[in-house]
């Protein structure tokens, strides 16, 4: 029977770049419902940014622009990321959308209605110069408890004392550094706790993985308490109906904007809501990381619940990502941008490298750089595109690229692969990619092993339709693999649909042999992978550490991360600024950001790559006088050395601004 289905991912906050970490939950979910699709099933895949929040009004007052234009920027490059990523919605909305809007004050009010809503006055920080209140990780100082300097408003990092940001001593707004000060504020609260014997229900059904009940027992003894659900302005977000300078906390509006995505999808399909999120047709499932459990185990199905809506049957939740055994990180170059690493290799690689790793478990997961190379050269080429374009080509050199039929040995071949099949699919729909992969692995050994048993390169020239015959049967192989890969690899699905001329596979196509068919052309399936090119990725990561957004939660980290250490006047003396006339610009074939520019610095030249290439024309900058550091030594980068750097602002992509230079300035001469 036809299942239907709708899934969701958590949303991405908007202020800042999706990142290899993030890509294990979309591509967990992206191969679930790829898989469900491959069965026949209807499965509704909905996701959106999430746009609201602090950290989104102040990236986009550092950035001179509206929290608007930043969102439906980060909107589009999320979008083209997810797009190449082979990561197929069937919506992506915003949290920025009526819709969202629509059912943000419809909950409210239910819950308002319920009784479940109360209000009470608070203290909490204010800053007067950024005129806004600061969250607990807006506020640093000395750790009341060990003295430990530079501490966030609601932790020690040090001690691991927990306290109230106004118990902090010399306490200072993390954006600008002024002391803040206390002031009064109402704030909305959802009583959680009326929701315990519901929720408790609720687990009853299994909405929570075994591996991460242990929670649950830590949850309840703890005691469920009210939750604050309001911002005083500004704030960028949902205004409460009712309210001046009140908004909604964007982890209220968050998860709602499951709901307004599906709405949204809805809206444009001419269907109704109500029959996909509530009439009970539709299993619901939630993928989201253990890092925000709780707001989707307590916070999110008691809300629904008190605004009569159906909670998910499921929560599906992963671990982190780390890479060669550690926390992903930006000095080391392991914080890889979403982008950086499809600018160095095709998506697949690592699709099938974390399809490899994915259990269905909490566990963390790990990407070792050397096991990735291992695994896409040993098997995406060793074993997968060898096994089709060998026996393809020979198909289509020597037998005129018509398959025959099978004999009894073939036939023996495919049914060990065909009746793996309910073992992969099993797999697969208990996330565990890895123990499918492992199984469709040993089914690609046994074709291997079936072409070098028989030979075909030496019978070829002795027995042509004995050869026919072999070459159906692993040519058919290819198919059945492919099938069961495309979940993982839709891309490679597709280039084998391409070669043997045939129509898009659903699993029950498996049996459905392929006989006395003209094949279809040639085409390269996957090239092997060398070291320089993790190499080459790993040091963009280094070189654009600076502007790639490492926390982009509610919680920021806050000048921590935005300013380096203190220098002395005379470490920046150090810095050999000059003015420098661009005398030659021209694209570098392989890389959309970058230029490659011949600077004049008034007699001396240097050759400079700049990631300005989505911002400038290059012939518009011929002449153009910038400043460029002249004492940089030289590095060496994946397309040539770059020997200086020019200076420029702005966030990235076409926001990026050379610095100008006044026109009295003299080529060469140097800034101070
Ligand atoms: O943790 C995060 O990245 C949040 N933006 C996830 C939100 S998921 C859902 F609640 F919207
Ligand atoms: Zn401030």
């Amino acid at each position: 029977m036809t299942r239907k289905i709708l899934v969701t991912s958590a949303l991405p906050y908007a202020n800042g770049p999706l990142h290899i970490g993030h890509l294990v939950e979309y591509l967990q979910t992206d191969i679930w419902v790829r898989f469900q699709k491959l069965c026949g099933n209807e499965c509704l895949y909905f996701c959106a940014d999430d746009a609201h929040g602090t950290p989104i009004m102040i990236s986009a007052r550092n950035q001179g622009t509206t929290p608007e234009e930043l969102i439906e920027r980060m909107h589009a490059e999320h979008q083209k990321d997810f797009d190449d990523f082979l990561v197929r919605f069937d919506n992506y909305h915003s949290t920025h959308s009526q819709e969202n809007r629509h059912f943000a004050e419809l909950i409210f009010t239910r819950l308002n209605e319920a009784g479940s809503i109360t209000k009470r006055k608070i203290e909490q920080a204010y800053c007067g110069k950024c005129d806004m209140s600061l969250p607990d990780r807006y506020i640093r100082g000395v750790c009341p408890h060990c003295g430990a300097e530079d501490q966030y408003g609601d932790s020690c990092e040090v001690c691991g004392a927990t306290y109230q940001p106004i118990d902090l001593v010399n306490a200072g707004c993390a954006v600008c550094g002024q002391k803040p000060v206390v002031r009064d504020s109402e704030h909305y609260f959802f009583k959680l706790a009326d929701y315990e014997k519901q929720l408790k229900e609720l687990f009853g059904q299994g909405y929570i993985p075994p591996s991460a009940e242990n929670k649950l027992d830590e949850w309840f003894s703890a005691g469920l308490k009210d939750w604050d659900i309001s911002r005083d302005g500004p704030y960028f977000g949902f205004r409460i109906p009712g309210e001046d300078n009140k908004f909604f906390y964007v982890w209220l509006d968050a998860p709602i904007g499951y709901m307004a995505s599906a709405q949204n999808y809805c809206d444009k399909h001419g269907l109704d809501f109500d029959a996909i999120w509530n009439s009970g047709d539709y299993e619901v499932y939630h993928f989201i990381g253990k890092d925000i459990m709780y707001f989707h185990a307590l916070f999110w199905p008691a809300m629904l619940m008190g605004a009569q809506f159906r909670p998910a049957n499921k929560l599906f939740v992963h671990g982190f990502l780390t890479v060669n055994g550690e926390k992903m990180s930006k000095s080391r170059g392991t914080f890889i941008k979403a982008r950086t690493y499809l600018n160095h290799f095709q998506a697949e690689y690592l699709r099938y490298y974390y399809a490899c790793k994915l259990t269905g478990g909490i566990d963390d997961l790990d990407l070792s750089t050397g096991d990735f190379l291992a695994k896409a050269n040993s098997d995406l080429v060793g074993k997968f595109a060898n096994l089709a374009s060998r026996s393809g080509q020979m198909l289509i050199k020597k037998l005129d690229g018509q398959l025959g039929r099978l004999d009894d040995k073939g036939k023996a071949l495919l049914n060990e692969l065909t009746s793996a099949r309910e073992q992969i699919v099993e797999h697969y729909e208990s996330l565990n990619y890895a123990a499918a992969v492992r199984v469709i692995n040993s089914l690609a050994d046994s074709a291997n092993r079936f072409v070098e048993n028989n030979a075909p390169w030496t019978t070829i020239k002795t027995d042509p339709e004995g050869t026919r015959a072999m070459l159906t049967a692993v040519l058919n192989a290819v198919r059945v693999l492919s099938i069961y890969l495309s979940p993982v690899l839709p891309e490679f699905a597709g280039k084998v649909h391409t070669l043997l001329n045939i129509r898009q596979q659903r699993i029950d196509d498996v049996d459905k042999h392929l006989q006395e068919h003209k094949i279809g052309k040639f085409v390269r399936l996957f090239e092997r992978i060398e070291q320089e090119q993790i190499d080459a990725m790993i040091d963009e990561s280094k070189e654009v550490q600076s502007d790639a957004a490492a926390e982009q939660s509610e919680e920021p980290t806050g000048p921590k991360e935005a300013i380096a250490p203190e220098i002395t006047i005379d470490d920046f003396a150090k810095v050999d600024l000059r003015i420098a006339k661009i005398v030659e610009a021209k694209p570098v074939e392989g890389a959309d950001k970058l230029l490659s520019l011949t600077l004049d610095l008034g007699g001396l030249k240097k050759h400079v790559l700049a990631g300005i290439a989505k911002a400038y024309e290059p012939e518009k900058l011929l002449g153009r006088s910038v400043v460029c550091v002249a004492n940089l030594k030289p590095r060496k980068m994946k397309f040539g050395v770059s020997e200086g750097m020019i200076l420029a602002s702005g966030p990235g992509g076409s926001d990026i601004h050379l610095l100008s230079v006044d026109s009295g300035a003299k080529t060469g001469q140097r800034v101070k």
